[in-house]
């Protein structure tokens, strides 16, 4: 298998999912504080102490120790996330917080001493709860304003030691959680297309602001967007199921094609028309949407099949969105449908679209694993299944790279350390190749141990993907 020399191998975490910490330093509670139960259930009225969340898995203390082991399997990059409210406590606060910026500047210190490329995203899933309490999240344009003072903060504090940038996780799944995605604290139900698409808007807007002020600080930084990347196909060549897909892709385009075209599209005009959406978009907004991006970057985990009867097939499972079922697919123990070819699939639907480079940032096996009572050949969890994923997913990478000529920047495969996952908020559910002891009932050392897995991701580097 085939990768180009300067191909980014490594890792990602977020700091909600990771982190701990939650109010040490300084620090604000983002929503995820307020989120025991990930998006199983609404958000808790006061901070409940089994989320586990909270503590993590104390990456805050850890990090030295976990970027070395970043480090030991050759990471050229390391994706993280910054906490906005480690920053800003609550979002609209005057200053930003120092002791903040100091754990970040480590953490970046850290990976420079090991030549590792942070990947920071900017938001991911963690809005500041004040914003969501006071201004019930993006549904406020005042929320611009707020991120782009924030984004201007790290921005230049770090200049030249962060070159890799993303505005936003998984900026499509405001359509599924708008808390998650938009810190939205009213319940979905309540909210209408109206008040989702303006949400989206002003997000829109952010992301574009922070891609001309990321620019302007430093021309030397790349920066993308990021969208759950979900491969949709028609459940039968029906042609009523084929347009459904169609319609259905077009809501996933939405933020990609506004992010890297820097306009509405035809379409998306169309669809809000006919949603009954009048988009308050001020002239301004739309000249600043023109900032588009370097790279697109997205999460895949699986596919979905698309039917215009879906009541008539098994329902499919997945993290924020579903479809119905493809009989011809495997699924996880949480019953995601494994499909390595449909990132090959998505890989180059978005090359063709866009003609710009592709950031795989989110990739993984989310599987119970069990510690060996003893170390074998210098690991304790045989993960044998999560080393099939990512191999069968990284040999479409390498088609897509060699057969089809799409430019692919990079593969951050997701949760390198186990960590809190973030739809179903457990510790069991786990993406590493280091293994973290700590369970769902929230005990455990916090000690971290080598899976298997985590040699043979060392190997993949080491070779540039030859033993794929
Ligand atoms: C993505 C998110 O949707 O999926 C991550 O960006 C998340 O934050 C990942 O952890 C896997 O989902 P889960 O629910 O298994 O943690």
């Amino acid at each position: 298998m085939k990768f180009p020399k300067e191909f980014l191998w490594g890792g990602a975490t977020a700091a909600n999912q990771c982190e701990g910490a939650w109010n040490e330093d300084g620090k604000g509670a983002s929503i995820q504080d307020y989120m025991p139960h990930g998006i199983m259930q609404g958000p808790s009225e006061v901070i409940d102490k089994h989320n586990l969340k909270l503590e993590g898995i104390d990456l805050y203390h850890h990090y030295k120790e976990d970027i070395a082991l970043f480090a030991e399997m050759g990471f050229k990059v390391y994706r993280m996330s910054i906490a906005w409210s480690r920053i800003f406590p609550n979002g609209d606060d005057e200053k930003p917080n120092e002791k903040g910026l100091e754990f970040y500047d480590n953490v970046f210190d850290e990976c420079k001493k090991y030549g590792i490329e942070p990947l920071v995203t900017l938001s991911h899933y963690e809005t500041p709860y004040h914003l969501a309490k006071k201004y019930d999240g993006w549904r406020s344009r005042d929320l611009i304003g707020f991120y782009e003072k924030y984004v201007r903060t790290v921005f230049t504090r770090y200049k030249g030691k962060v070159h890799y940038w993303i505005t936003f996780n998984e900026i499509n799944s405001i359509w599924h959680f708008p808390l998650m995605g938009a810190g939205i604290l009213t319940p979905k139900n309540s909210l209408s297309a109206q008040d989702l698409y303006q949400a989206a808007h002003h997000e829109l807007v952010a992301s574009a602001l922070a891609t001309k002020i990321g620019h302007e600080i430093d021309s030397e930084n790349k920066i993308g967007c990021m969208v759950l990347g979900l491969t949709s196909y028609p459940r039968t060549c029906n042609p009523d199921d084929v347009i459904a897909t169609m319609e259905e892709s077009k809501r996933g385009y939405f933020f990609t094609d506004i992010h890297m075209r820097g306009y509405y599209p035809s379409y998306a005009l169309k669809m809000m028309e006919k949603e009954g959406v009048v988009l308050d978009a001020t002239d301004e907004d739309l000249e600043i949407l023109k900032n588009t991006c370097d790279f697109l970057s997205f999460s895949y985990y699986m596919s979905k099949c698309i039917a215009s009867n879906p009541e008539q097939y098994e329902k499919g499972k997945g993290n924020l969105t579903t479809g119905v079922k493809n009989p011809y697919l495997q699924e996880s123990q949480w019953g995601w449908q494994i499909d390595p070819k449909g990132l090959r699939y998505l890989l180059n639907t978005y090359y063709d679209r866009y003609q710009k480079p592709l950031f795989i940032v989110e990739n993984g096996l989310g599987a119970k694993d069990t510690l060996l009572s003893e170390e074998k050949d210098g690991y304790w969890v045989e993960d044998d299944y999560r080393i099939q994923y990512m191999n069968d997913h990284l040999a479409q990478v390498s088609k897509a790279i060699e057969d089809d000529g799409v430019e692919v920047m990079g593969y951050t495969s997701w949760g390198c350390i186990d960590l809190i996952s973030a739809s179903t908020a457990e510790m069991k559910k786990r993406y590493g190749f280091i293994y973290v002891d700590r369970n769902n009932d929230g005990t455990g050392t916090f000690k971290r141990y080598k899976k298997k897995s985590f040699y043979w991701y060392k190997n993949v580097i080491e070779t540039n993907g030859k033993i794929i």
